[in-house]
C-alpha cells in the first residue's frame, strides 16, 4: 500500500472520508487524548484482521471498542447497574471498561474471550469520527506490536505509514499514556492496566478495587506481554549513582526532574522540571524515541515515584526494561 494520507483531525471532510474508510473496511488512525489508535469497523471482523496484520499483533491480544455514548457502549457490553458511576465520573475519558460481550462483538475483537474491553475517548475528532462512521470502533495503540506507542501523527506514519488508509492528525496526546483498564467482569473490579485515569481517582468513586499489574505471575489478559512498549536500544532502570557506564559507553538518560550527573550522558531527557507527572506522562513515548532514535549503547531511565500517572509509567518502563527472550511473565 502507498504511504497514507495525513488530514487534518478537525476538518468535517477529512473526517467523512475517515469513516467512509471504516465503513467500507478499512484502517484509519486517529487521534485520542491517551495515544494514536488504528480503527476498523467493529463489528467487522474482515477489517478487524487487518489491525492484526499491519501490527503484526498476535490474535491472542484483545482490542478495545471505541464508543461515542453510554447508550453505544451497552450495544457491545453488558453492564452492571453500578457501572453508571463509573461512566458519569470517568467518560469520556481515559478509563477502559472490561465486561461480559453481546453477540453485536466479532470473536475476533475480544481474541475469543466472552468479555469485551470498552471506553468512550475524550478527543473531541475521535468522536466525531465514531459518530459519523456510525458504529464502535475497534482500536489498539497504533504502533507495530510491543514498539513505543504513538503520541503524534507523525509517530504513526513513521512506524506504520505504508499499511494504512488514513492518517486523522489532531495533535499531540495531551494524556500521553494508554488507558487505564478496569474489569468489572469478576467479583471485585480490578485494574489490569494502569493508565492515563490513576487508580487513587478510580478507588475515590467506588472504593479499594484489586490491581493485578506486574505482581501477577501470569498475564491477566494474554496480550499482556511482559516485554512491550520496547526501544530498539537496551532500557535499564537505574538510581543515580548505581548507573554502571563502561569507558566509552554512549548512554542516554531518562528522567523526571534536572539530573546531577547530566555530563555523564550523550543525551539527557527531562519529563517534566518541576516534576509533574501528569506533564511527564505527556512527554514520556516521545522522549523515549528521541532517545532510542540516537542509536545509543543504553538507555538509563530514573524510577519515577509510583502514584498518580507515575504507576503508569513505571509499568511501561518495566516493560521496556524486559529482556527479549522472557516476553511472557
Ligand atoms: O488508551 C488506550 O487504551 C489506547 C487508545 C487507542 O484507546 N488503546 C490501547 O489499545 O492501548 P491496545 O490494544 O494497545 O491495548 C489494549 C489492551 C490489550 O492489549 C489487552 O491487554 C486489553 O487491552 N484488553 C482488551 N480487551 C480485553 C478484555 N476483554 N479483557 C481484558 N483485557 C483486554
Ligand atoms: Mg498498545
Amino acid at each position: 500500500m502507498a504511504a497514507a494520507i495525513i488530514a487534518d483531525a478537525f476538518d468535517s471532510r477529512a473526517i467523512q472520508e475517515a469513516a467512509r474508510i471504516i465503513r467500507d473496511g478499512g484502517l484509519v488512525a486517529f487521534p485520542t487524548e491517551t495515544v494514536y489508535g488504528l480503527g476498523a469497523d467493529a463489528g467487522n471482523p474482515s477489517a478487524v484482521a487487518k489491525i492484526f496484520e499491519a501490527k503484526a499483533r498476535p490474535r491472542i491480544d484483545p482490542i478495545i471498542v471505541h464508543v461515542a455514548d453510554p447508550a453505544s457502549a451497552r450495544n457491545y457490553g453488558v453492564f452492571p447497574e453500578w457501572a453508571a458511576r463509573l461512566m458519569d465520573r470517568f467518560w469520556p475519558g481515559a478509563l477502559t471498561l472490561v465486561v461480559e460481550k453481546t453477540p453485536a462483538v466479532p470473536p475476533i475483537v475480544t481474541a475469543g474471550l466472552d468479555t469485551v474491553a470498552i471506553r468512550i475517548p475524550a478527543h473531541p475528532a475521535a468522536r466525531t469520527l465514531i459518530r459519523a462512521a456510525q458504529r464502535g470502533i475497534a482500536a489498539p495503540s497504533a504502533n507495530p506490536f510491543g514498539a513505543v506507542s504513538p503520541t503524534t501523527a507523525q509517530h504513526v506514519a513513521d512506524q506504520l505509514g505504508d499499511k494504512i488508509d488514513m492518517i486523522l492528525d489532531g495533535g499531540p496526546c495531551i494524556i500521553g499514556v494508554e488507558s487505564t483498564i478496569l474489569s468489572l467482569a469478576g467479583e471485585i473490579p480490578c485494574v489490569l492496566r494502569a493508565g492515563g485515569v490513576p487508580v487513587e481517582e478510580i478507588e475515590s468513586e467506588i472504593g479499594k478495587v484489586d490491581v493485578l499489574i506486574g505482581t501477577a505471575r501470569k498475564p491477566a489478559v494474554p496480550g499482556q506481554l511482559k516485554r512491550h512498549y520496547a526501544t530498539r536500544t537496551p532500557l535499564e532502570i537505574r538510581e543515580e549513582g548505581a548507573e554502571d557506564l563502561r569507558s566509552g559507553e554512549r548512554a542516554g538518560l531518562l528522567c523526571l526532574v534536572t539530573p546531577g550527573n547530566p555530563i555523564l550522558y550523550a543525551a539527557v531527557e527531562i519529563l517534566s522540571p518541576s516534576g509533574d507527572l501528569k506533564e511527564a506522562a505527556a512527554n514520556f513515548f516521545g522522549a523515549l524515541r528521541k532517545l532510542d532514535a540516537l542509536s545509543l549503547d543504553r538507555i538509563i531511565a530514573r524510577p519515577l515515584p509510583e502514584r498518580g500517572l507515575g504507576l503508569a509509567l513505571m509499568d511501561r518502563l518495566r516493560r521496556c526494561s524486559a529482556h527479549e527472550k522472557d516476553i511472557f511473565q
